[in-house]
């Protein structure tokens, strides 16, 4: 298996742990375990009372029932609970392509969701939205990528790094072309529950199409990254069976003390998306009035859902030197590069300290355009 180095994580580990403000992270603003625990009279108790053994390697049975609880039609024994989405994008991939199969991936998209289809020998192509379209979600386009040989389709709404969201109709004639053709979805939806306004959210693609598959963190809606609880839910049997052998080899099960919060989490999922949505919003109209205040170095299609957008940056100069320039004055902008978008930075406003990290981003930027480094 062949895997370059993750460009997106590369950047943050060189610079997230020592770079004083995050304006780039893709989760929510976390909480602490007490406040986990404080979410039920009990739970201290329980917690401290958990056995360190294995759990079962489809997960343990109440985060199961927490997690299906989110879906329409999907009951516990749908879902497999993996150690963060991540390693779920691993197993499903390796578990359904393999040299001689092809794969369309929509991008630009997180890193390993390209990365990882091609590790298993596939021919992977690419369903590539643009700036210059608005991001548009152009079915046509997907029409002709869809070729005979498509075994896969992943999408990701809503979607890093844009923040885009499909409309509904457009998800259903999305979800008629994958039927009709034969071709699995696999539908990447750990921003879900994030949409600012609630009739934008999408149906779970599993709860649409008996073989698509739901990809779901505890990552960023709900702001528990440290937790590395991921899922996948499914119809499909053989899929979910085919998941769990090869997590045998990967890690077994996840860890008990982190099913165990991010079950209790869950419990009270509506809760903590609700506080994260109102942080999300709050921070977006303060985004607003910076990028009216920058509107000739930032431009951007205003997000529908979640904690990231992707503006285009012009007249600032090369877009990593400025990134370097902004982490060395104390705000982490991720360059976008790392997603082949070399004009294109990602905010993040998930985080409860935006109004700091930008007001040191509106300074930075006041001293990089009268300063010698600032570029053309
Ligand atoms: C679209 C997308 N999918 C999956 C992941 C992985 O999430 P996790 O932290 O659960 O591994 C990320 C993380 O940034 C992401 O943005």
């Amino acid at each position: 298996m062949n895997l370059p180095p993750f460009r997106i994580e590369r950047y943050y580990e060189r610079y997230e742990f020592t770079t004083r403000y995050m304006l780039s992270s893709s989760d929510c603003e976390s909480r602490s375990i007490g406040d986990l625990l404080d979410l039920e009279p009990d739970a201290r108790d329980r917690m401290l009372g958990l056995r360190l053994g294995y759990t079962e390697s489809a997960g343990a049975p109440d985060l199961r029932r927490a997690i299906a609880a989110a879906y329409d039609t999907i009951d516990p024994d749908e879902v497999v609970v993996a150690t963060c989405a991540e390693e779920a994008i691993f197993l499903v991939y390796h578990a359904l392509l393999g040299p001689g199969d092809r794969a369309l991936v929509e991008t630009p998209c997180y890193e390993s969701a390209l990365q990882l289809a091609r590790s298993t020998g596939a021919e992977v192509a690419e369903w590539h939205r643009a700036f210059v379209q608005g991001w548009a979600y152009d079915l046509d386009a997907l029409g002709r990528r869809l070729t005979p040989g498509t075994r896969l389709l992943y999408v990701n709404q809503p979607h890093n790094p844009t923040g885009t969201l499909m409309g509904a109709s457009t998800f259903e004639s999305l979800i008629g072309m994958v039927q009709e053709r034969g071709i699995r979805l696999f539908s990447d939806e750990v921003y879900r529950g994030l949409e600012y306004a609630p009739g934008d959210r999408l149906p779970a693609a599993c709860d649409r199409d008996r073989r698509a598959v739901s990809l779901g963190s505890v990552s960023k809606s709900y702001g528990l990254p440290g937790l590395r609880i991921g899922w996948i839910a499914s119809h499909d049997e053989a899929l979910r069976r085919r998941v769990i052998d090869l997590k045998h080899y990967t890690t077994i099960c996840a860890s008990a003390p982190s099913e165990a919060l991010a079950a209790l989490a869950l419990s009270h999922g509506p809760e903590l998306l609700d506080r994260n949505r109102e942080l999300v919003r709050a921070n977006l109209d303060l985004l607003d009035g910076f990028l009216a205040r920058h509107a000739a170095t930032f431009d951007w299609v205003r997000p529908l859902a979640g904690p990231i957008g992707f503006p285009r940056v012009t007249g600032a100069g090369d877009v990593d030197a400025l990134c370097a320039r902004l982490a060395a004055a104390g705000v982490l902008l991720l360059p976008g590069s790392v997603y082949e978008e070399p004009d294109h930075v990602r905010l993040g406003f998930g985080r409860a300290n935006l109004p700091e990290a930008l007001a040191v981003l509106e300074t930075a930027l006041a001293g990089s355009a009268s300063g010698p480094a600032a570029g053309g």
